[in-house]
């Protein structure tokens, strides 16, 4: 996904443009650039690479001006370079865009264009857009952003500025996120809120198809046919702080040590004398009355939640959980109905191949039930029920605070499900709540002590593969962990069923392998030893991630991570966080980008 913000106001655009894609740049990073409307004339300024690199270039060049456009690019169409950098400009000069999202009849709108004699610059989709303006441009700017609009298939979240208008920027979006915000004399577009909160908190998310155009002292929104829609405007609750370091030398850091104050504030939420209550869930009693199986789908971390959520559910609420990554489900054609209610978990909420997801389950009449961390998201607008993992903005790339709040629903979903079916004693119940209730307090103790962690961290940072192997909830864990030591350190990893791994894939063990075997599930305890052991004799460095319970168990001579015990059913949390340490250390230790690594975005909301 790409970054997107726009400033019409009295203030020089260009610190507001910068200021905002620095905020929004964990969307993506491969190239940045702005537009600015300078003496009535648009100037563009783009590079290639980070944010940075464009801040050095425009340094000593005068773009002054009090409307502009700007954009971060995660390359989709054409590769990450200055000529496919946005904003992308017609070939007359007059339409300068900036946009995110993917046109996906570009090669027709193009070809068709080229045949007219348009001179194409760029290898990328978005520059149809700006072409076309051009192209059919009588003069309203209004009317011809509408036409062109309504010819693009696929998804945008698009910033426009013409020649002829220097007091206006259009917006339009279907399918990508967009906000336009309100501020004294200025008004605001951006992808998110959190790019403007330095200036304004009261926004309104555009819906599919809507128009808006912004002057300096107002914001006028219309639907795709242009007709006048109300502008009911909402006002964050997030402060700006939620989008600074505060001190942390990396957001990811910052966003893992605010795990423990997020899982205390949805257990409080949703844990009243030792009773689950979530009202959101009982408007869907029904739903969950008449379930006969739960779909649980999600994409990269938030599939791994899916994993372990499974597990507590199937065992406390006897119900089939069948557990999908997005992209796949969409495609096998599952068997859906009323009684198959579909949970899509998301932290952003605009993961593109999810919202496919969801859009083919509530097709074929499953009820969707959301579990998503952005308000206002494409998600939360359109799942039938939200559980809202209330975990702040999470600008890392490498999700932690995002993982464990959507791991905290499932068990929180559990919980309540197994009590709705009556699966589980009131005593069992009092029993999950009471360890719920002290995981934040273990989490925090965990993060507040990481120096056998980071030894470890030290020791490996030079490996250039690690096998993670469990089973259960040991094997939701080691999914986790090994997404996490392979998206911020670049090492190779697997993430492998403990139990699998002698079918085949030992064959990769050698001397010195480095295997961190997940055995904080007690009841599974021995399983997982004898796996440990079966890689120890072919040669591998052992690491054994362990309940203090089975500590003693740990024979001498294997490296353990003891953890604070916790029940079986929840022991995937507190290994996971181990793990988050784990990875953080060692690419910190390797230097690498860690809030911002190679070729990732924060939300793919592409497919
Ligand atoms: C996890 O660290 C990654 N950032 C990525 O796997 C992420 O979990 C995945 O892209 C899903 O994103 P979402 O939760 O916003 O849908």
């Amino acid at each position: 996904m790409c970054g997107i913000v726009g400033y019409i106001g009295y203030n020089q655009a260009t610190p507001v443009l910068l200021n905002g894609l620095a905020r929004l740049e964990y969307r993506g990073y491969d190239s940045a650039g702005i537009a600015i409307f300078n003496d009535d004339k648009i100037k563009v300024a783009k590079s290639e690479g980070k944010l940075a690199n464009l801040k050095n270039k425009i340094e000593n060049s005068d773009v002054s001006g009090f409307v502009g456009i700007g954009h971060t690019r995660w390359a989709t169409h054409g590769e990450p370079n200055e000529r496919n950098c946005h904003p992308h400009t017609s070939e007359n000069g007059k339409f300068v865009v900036v946009h995110n999202g993917i046109i996906e009849n570009y090669d027709v709108i193009k070809r068709q264009l080229r045949e007219k004699g348009v001179k194409f610059t760029s290898d990328t989709d978005t520059e149809v857009v700006p072409q076309l303006l051009a192209y059919y441009y009588d003069g309203d700017l209004l009317k011809t952003v509408s036409k062109v609009v309504n010819e693009l298939a696929g998804s945008y979240a698009l910033g426009i500025i013409c020649e002829d208008y220097p007091d206006k920027i259009i917006a339009a979006r279907k399918s990508s996120p967009l906000i336009v915000a309100k501020g004294e004399g200025e008004n605001f577009i951006a992808s998110d809120i959190s790019a403007i909160l330095d200036y304004t908190k009261t926004y309104i998310t555009l819906d599919d198809g809507d128009i808006a155009e912004l002057k300096a002292d107002s914001i006028t929104l219309y639907d795709k046919e242009l007709n006048e829609k109300e502008t009911d405007f909402i006002v964050t609750d997030l402060d700006v702080s939620a989008v600074m370091k505060n001190g942390y030398d990396h957001f990811m850091l910052k966003e893992m040590n605010e795990q423990p104050e997020k899982l205390r504030g949805l257990y409080n939420d949703y844990v009243k004398d030792n009773k689950v209550v979530v009202p959101e869930l009982d408007k869907i009693a029904d739903v969950l009355d008449n379930c006969e199986k739960i779909y649980a789908v999600a994409c990269g971390s938030a599939y791994h939640t899916s994993i372990a959520g499974k597990y507590v559910i199937e065992k406390l609420c006897r119900v089939n959980v069948e557990t999908d990554i997005a992209s796949e489900f969409r495609y096998r054609d599952p068997i859906l109905n009323e009684r198959t209610p579909v949970i899509i978990i998301s932290q952003s909420g605009e993961t593109a191949d999810s919202i496919a997801a969801l859009r083919m389950a509530k097709e074929q009449g499953a009820p969707v039930i959301g579990i998503v961390n952005v308000v206002g998201s494409t998600i939360y607008r359109e799942s039938d029920c939200v559980l809202y993992t209330k975990a702040g903005p999470e600008i890392a790339v490498a999700t932690t605070k995002g993982y464990a709040t959507q791991l905290m629903m499932f068990y929180l979903f559990a919980l309540y499900f197994a009590q709705s079916k009556g699966t589980v004693s009131e005593e069992e119940i009092a029993k999950y709540c009471s360890e719920l209730e002290m995981l934040p307090a273990k989490i925090e103790r965990l993060l507040s002590d990481t120096k056998t962690i980071e030894a470890f961290s030290e020791k490996y940072k030079g490996a250039n593969n690690f096998f993670f192997i469990g089973r259960n909830t040991d094997y939701a864990a080691a999914m986790e962990a090994s997404l996490k030591v392979k998206e911020i350190s670049y090492i190779n990893s697997d993430a492998y069923a403990s139990g699998e791994l002698k079918h085949g894939t030992i064959a990769l063990i050698d001397k010195g392998t480095p295997v961190i075997s997940f055995c904080a599930n007690k009841k599974l305890f021995d399983k997982a030893w004898s796996n440990a052991e079966e890689v120890v004799a072919r040669g591998a460095d052992v690491v054994c991630v362990v309940s203090e319970k089975d500590e003693d168990k740990i024979q001498q001579g294997y490296e353990k991570i003891v953890l604070e015990d916790v029940i079986d059913e929840f022991s995937t949390m507190l290994e996971v966080v181990a793990m988050q340490i784990f990875a953080y250390y060692i690419a910190k230790n390797n230097g690498c980008d860690i809030d911002k690594p190679k070729n990732l975005a924060k939300s793919v909301t592409v497919e």
